[in-house]
């Protein structure tokens, strides 16, 4: 796959979890959130370390890539405010449903604007090899996380 075919099938996964939280009880949605949040860790981690560096030695790539970095960094706090949160809490509903959205214009903006100049200027050559880095980090990524939460 290359780089952006797989960062697209990221974007899926992601946004079928979203759809399964939409379609199911609020019981349910706890569960759906620890998938959610592995999900969007790993992505940001591979578009932070591979994607978004070669991205910003262009400069016409440059203020989308920085408004990227921002957009994971607000996802972040969200995903860290969410998992702190007490069992109880009734910020958990409104503040998942404010991740949601927030993801689905970043992934929005990454699909209708930041990659399709990306595939103007960087080659298909080049992101096949950007593609199967970011698979190899991936799968150090899940590695190292299951070692930290002692799985
Ligand atoms: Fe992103
Ligand atoms: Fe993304």
């Amino acid at each position: 796959m290359n780089a952006i075919e797989l960062l697209k099938s990221d974007h899926k996964t992601v946004e079928r979890l979203f759809q399964k939280v939409k379609a199911t009880d609020e019981g349910e949605h706890k569960e759906l959130f620890v998938k959610i949040k592995a999900e969007l860790d790993v992505h940001t981690h591979v578009e932070e370390k591979i994607f978004y560096p070669r991205l910003k030695e262009e400069e016409e790539l440059e203020d989308i890539t920085l408004e990227g970095v921002e957009e994971h960094h607000q996802a972040k706090m969200f995903l860290r405010e969410l998992s702190n949160l007490t069992e109880d809490s009734e910020k958990f509903e409104p503040k998942l449903k404010v991740l949601m959205e927030d993801i689905t214009h970043h992934v929005q903006e990454e699909e209708g604007i930041m990659f399709p100049k990306v595939e103007k200027v960087i080659d298909k050559a080049e992101l096949e090899e950007l593609g199967k880095r970011m698979e190899e980090e991936k799968k150090n990524f899940q590695k190292s996380q299951a070692t930290s939460s002692g799985k």
